[in-house]
């Protein structure tokens, strides 16, 4: 058995990026009998940039609802939110009193953030501490992550590593799941679609906010008739990261003319609602059933707690407090 593990901030309202970059792979890797997989909403992480406290609450909603409407199963996968399990947080001050603050500040997106002029909380310094707590709580044996993560996979590793140097073979090595196809997904402006960007496509806007989003995508200008270049258009990279069978076609009439780029994201449009339409409804379906939806994640949340406390225990023992605290 191979044990996956991947969590999701909860910081908005899920897009193509996280669908192509992380979501389809857990349900793809969920349907695999050989995997046991655990997947949670990191809803601890978003405070680092301080959501309003309501539009937070619907991101959390949004998250979950998207998950289960894309297939996550919880029959077969542990479906969990990272502040209902305890155990997060105190073995996140574990580790990181054994965390080398050079360590932190060499992170490519704590750095990225404080270059943009954001003004940086220790959380967002110590985000990464978190992040490996998460991983190495569960003994994960792979996290299916996009490629900006690929630096916070190491941190864990190299934390680990210390540990285990210190206090025997305590955490198992997590590797990471990139998939270089769809390493970066482009947004609307053609940088990394993110919802702190305000660039993306949501998996399951309204038809109204999905055009409005696909419409928006940025190209170059260019003549009604004249050929287009596939290669460098937004646009086309979204049509192939989604797998539109008709890309030989769209390719074919770029390369004549025969179509401008309006004709493309009408195109693009059309696929992308037709792709998620079963799920559309399935999310329906869970809209209208909470307290199913907080039953499975009570569920979820109890069987987590039981592993991380268990992986917290060993913490406790190696650091010299009582395996477990009194409560
Ligand atoms: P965001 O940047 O929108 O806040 P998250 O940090 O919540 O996204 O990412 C959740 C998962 O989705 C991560 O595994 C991340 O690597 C992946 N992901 C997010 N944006 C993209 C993208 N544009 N392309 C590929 N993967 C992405
Ligand atoms: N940092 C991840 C992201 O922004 C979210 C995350 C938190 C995560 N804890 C995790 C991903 C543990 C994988 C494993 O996408």
């Amino acid at each position: 058995m191979t044990r996956i593990l991947t969590g999701m901030q909860a910081s908005g309202t899920p897009h193509l990026g996280n669908y192509l970059g992380m979501m389809q792979r857990t349900i793809d890797l969920q349907n695999d009998p050989k995997n046991d997989c655990w997947y949670f909403i990191a809803d601890l992480h978003a405070f680092t940039s301080h959501p309003n406290p309501d539009t937070f609450r619907q991101s959390q909603t949004d998250c979950v609802l998207d998950w289960l409407a894309l297939g996550l199963d919880p029959a077969q996968s542990v479906f969990f939110r990272q502040s209902d399990v305890p155990a997060h947080t105190e073995a996140f001050w574990l580790l990181l009193t054994h965390t080398p603050l050079g360590l932190l500040e060499r992170a490519h997106s704590y750095k990225d953030k404080v270059a943009k002029g954001i003004e940086p909380n220790a959380g967002l310094l110590t985000y990464p501490v978190l992040m490996a707590v998460d991983i190495l709580l569960y003994a994960a044996n792979a996290v299916p992550v996009g490629k900006d993560q690929a630096q916070h996979l190491e941190m864990t590793r190299d934390l680990a590593q210390r540990w285990n140097h210190k206090y025997g073979d305590v955490f198992t090595l997590p590797q990471s799941l990139i998939d270089d196809r769809v390493a970066v997904v482009p947004g609307t402006d053609g940088q990394k679609m993110s919802k702190s960007y305000g660039n993306t496509i949501p998996i399951f806007g309204t038809e109204k906010q999905l055009k409005k989003a696909v419409m928006s995508i940025v190209t170059t200008s260019a003549d009604l008739g004249d050929p287009l270049d596939p290669e460098t258009c937004n646009v086309m990279a979204l049509h192939r990261l989604m797998g539109n069978p008709d890309v030989p076609q769209l390719e074919a009439d770029y390369h004549a003319g025969a179509i401008g780029f309006g004709h493309s994201k009408k195109a693009l449009l059309a696929f992308i609602w037709e792709y998620f339409a079963e799920a559309r409804d399935r999310r329906t379906a869970l809209e209208s059933t909470p307290e199913m939806v907080e039953d499975i994640l009570r569920d979820g949340a109890k069987r987590a707690q039981e592993q991380a406390q268990k992986q917290l225990s060993i913490m406790r023992d190696n650091l010299g407090l009582s395996a477990r605290a009194l409560i």
